[in-house]
């Protein structure tokens, strides 16, 4: 057994129907991925119907299951009523949504114009809660026991330089896990979140982590186990969070990030630096310091 296998095997989310925004790339097409491996039908929507388009083909012939692609963009509440609409028609309900669409670029704030604040304030915050306001709806009137799950950062609390208007957004999201999870678990509305540090996917990397910067900035050397996260192992929580195997976790954000985050923030976690030969004469001088 590993890591990159997937943890359940078959059906754990037959009979469901989930919506993955930003589905048709990255980490939002490995977890669709996996949802259809479990059984689940999934509707994949993000702005580009040609990019989405090829991902449904690509894995409905490796998984056989069930697939639908719309095209909208999160930021137009018409839009996304009218993906739901659609999602309804197609496949009779919707059972869960993954929030994980997503907008995201490294500036020093000073350079950033309002427009470029807006753009990635109103697709991961506003889309967010379009999407979850909208399916909540949905849910409440047809006394459906829907499942959300929020992918957000794990800068959404420690928040982060160079990326604010991502951070500011994904900490909102973070609250609106936990105000929602409060709020609708009298529907049986469940809302949770996962924040993945570094996992290798075009969208992101190409943005946060250009080659320029690979000389200065080596997002390995801060991440403890030295290895970035498999897709699997992050869809593997996902189909946890989004199976009745998590029906009594809600309001949790689970962090997934090799120990990134804290081994960031802890005061002496950089004494690593230090060769185990020189700890002798550290000691001895520390010692040193002991003497009455
Ligand atoms: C400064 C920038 C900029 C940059 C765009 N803008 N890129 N400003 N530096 N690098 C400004 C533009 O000049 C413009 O403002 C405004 O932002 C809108 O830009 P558009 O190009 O018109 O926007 P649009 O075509 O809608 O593209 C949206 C986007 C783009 C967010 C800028 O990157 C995108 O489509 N991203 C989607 C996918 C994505 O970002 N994936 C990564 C998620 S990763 P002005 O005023 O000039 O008109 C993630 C992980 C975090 O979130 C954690 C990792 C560890
Ligand atoms: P990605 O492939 O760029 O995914 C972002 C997706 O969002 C794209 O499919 C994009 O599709 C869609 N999108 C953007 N704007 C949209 C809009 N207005 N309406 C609808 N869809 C829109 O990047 P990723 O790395 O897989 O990121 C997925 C999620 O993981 C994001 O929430 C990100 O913040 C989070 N995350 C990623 C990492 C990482 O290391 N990869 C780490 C922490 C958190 P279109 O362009 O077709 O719209």
């Amino acid at each position: 057994m590993k890591y990159t296998e997937p943890m359940f095997k078959a059906e754990e989310l037959s009979g469901k129907t989930i919506l993955v925004t930003g589905g048709g790339t990255g980490l939002g097409k490995s977890m669709t991925k996996y949802f259809m491996q479990l059984g689940a039908n999934v509707i994949i929507a993000s702005r580009k119907q040609d990019v989405l388009d090829g991902t449904a083909k690509e894995l409905t012939e490796e998984t056989g299951g069930k697939i639908l692609a719309v095209a909208c963009d999160v930021r137009k509440p018409l839009e996304v009523e009218s993906l739901i609409a659609k999602g309804v028609e197609t496949f009779g309900e919707i059972n869960g949504l993954v929030n994980n669409a997503a907008g995201n670029f490294i500036s020093p704030t000073e350079r950033l114009s309002p427009k470029a604040f807006d753009v990635i304030v109103d697709i991961v915050l506003k889309g967010s809660y379009n999407c979850s306001l909208l399916m909540g709806q949905y849910w409440i009137k047809n006394k459906i026991k829907g499942t959300v799950l929020n992918i957000v950062t794990t800068y959404s609390w420690t928040g982060s330089g160079y990326v604010v208007p991502s951070a500011v957004s994904k900490a909102g999201v973070l609250t609106m896990t936990r105000s929602l999870a409060a709020e609708w678990a009298k529907y049986g509305i469940r809302t949770n979140a996962i924040a993945p540090g570094p996992f290798p996917t075009t969208g992101a990397f190409s943005r946060l982590f250009p080659e320029g910067l690979k000389e200065k900035i080596d997002p390995l050397k801060r991440i403890p186990l030295k290895r970035y996260g498999e897709h699997q192992e992050l869809s593997n929580l996902a189909g946890y969070l989004m199976s009745e195997f998590s029906a009594y976790v809600n309001g949790e954000v689970v962090t997934i990030d090799g120990g990134e985050w804290l081994y960031g923030a802890g005061e002496f976690t950089g004494l690593d630096a230090v060769p185990p030969e020189m700890w002798d004469h550290i000691e001895k001088e520390v010692r040193g310091k002991n003497k009455k």
